[in-house]
């Protein structure tokens, strides 16, 4: 069977869309992951959800011959979708070497293998974090890319700078896809966000406050040029988001007519604030939930949110949650965890 390697499969985006792979496709995901950020337990849910599974290698993604001896073992691999990274915007600002020695040489390891082996489907998990402030609302993938509002950000601009030069040279299809925000679980609440640290995202600090894990949440400045003075932003849910990459690699894989490169955004294009997104989760969950007003917080832009026609058009992309959908599923796998 056709072989995907999903790098970062034990991770929150990485995790549903190899769900997605094993029930949508006839592709075999294979994963590596050396659970530095994620947890071991999310292959079993995998398998708990899916009945199958997943091969994973537990290798460093900086280490070139480790990551070669995954590709000498599986000479099937016929696509790459390439999730692992570093994502803590605060974390890459207090240790900007740790991100870029991480992120960049994992991803150059990841290309020189696809090269060498013959894998010519690159798919690379890149974010609307490069876009910075935006003038113009709202993004479309000719937007200018902004001052990266981090290390992080940086590199997700370097990333795709690097894949598009290296395809040039080979005859590697890549497609970088630009998410927004990606929030939710899986509907059936049985896999979700379930990171090793503290989160810094608005939806995993709504649901770990109002289950007595976390305190008081903070909605960071509430005096913004919006609607109601809270940022904006762009919440898609995962698994819509997964939906994407199975759409983006079967449009590599099996179309003809697929450019070597082409970038896309992934968001439901419209804007929601955070007041909004509480509001949400506390029509869905019935809690009262209290919050209150703060600083704001650095680096955080007023309003983004994407055009993502690009994506329709070219795959038939289209999203089938809406924020209440994220929420809701987002507040059933918290209860989820609490019972663990
Ligand atoms: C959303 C809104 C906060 C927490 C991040 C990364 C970005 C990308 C997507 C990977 C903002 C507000 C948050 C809280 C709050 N990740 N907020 N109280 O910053 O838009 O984007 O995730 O590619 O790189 O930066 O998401 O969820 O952190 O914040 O008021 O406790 O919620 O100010 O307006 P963000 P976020």
């Amino acid at each position: 069977m056709n072989k995907i390697l999903v790098t970062g499969g034990a991770g929150y985006i990485g995790s549903h869309t190899i769900i997605e792979l094993i029930e949508n496709t006839n592709y075999t995901p294979i994963s590596i992951d050396n659970f530095s950020r994620s947890h071991k337990s999310t292959l079993n849910r995998i398998k708990k959800l899916t009945n199958k599974d997943v091969l994973n290698y537990e290798v460093n993604l900086c280490d070139l011959e480790d990551v070669e001896s995954v590709f000498k073992e599986n000479t099937d691999i016929v696509g790459v979708i390439h999730f692992a990274a570093f994502k803590s915007v605060p974390e890459s600002v207090s240790d900007p070497i740790l991100y870029y020695d991480n992120n960049i040489n994992s991803l150059l390891n990841i290309l020189k293998c696809c090269d060498k082996y013959g894998v010519n489907n690159f798919i690379f998990s890149s974010s609307c974090s490069i876009y910075g402030n935006v003038e113009k609302l709202p993004v479309t993938e000719n937007s200018p890319i902004g001052i990266p509002e981090s290390p992080y950000g940086h590199t997700k601009i370097v990333g795709e700078e690097i894949i598009k030069n290296f395809v040039k040279t080979t005859s590697i299809k890549a497609m970088p896809l630009r998410y927004f925000n990606p929030v939710g679980a899986h509907i059936s609440g049985l896999n979700g966000e379930n990171s090793l640290d503290k989160p810094n995202n608005l939806v995993p600090f709504i649901t770990q406050s109002a289950a007595g894990i976390l305190g008081e949440l903070t909605v960071f400045g509430n005096d913004y040029d919006t609607r109601d003075g809270s940022c904006i932003r762009d919440y898609v849910h995962v698994t819509d988001i997964a939906n994407a990459h199975i759409l983006a690699l079967k449009h590599l894989i099996e179309s003809s007519t697929s450019s070597s490169y082409a970038i896309l955004n992934l968001g439901t294009g419209t804007g929601i604030t955070v007041l909004e997104a509480i509001d949400s989760f506390k029509k869905v969950s019935g809690i009262d939930l209290k919050f209150k007003i703060g600083e704001k917080r650095e680096g955080d832009v007023a309003a983004i949110y994407s055009d993502s026609s690009k994506a329709k058009e070219l795959l038939g992309w289209e999203c089938k949650y809406n924020i209440d959908d994220m929420m809701q599923s987002a507040w059933k796998w918290q209860q989820q965890l609490l019972k663990k």
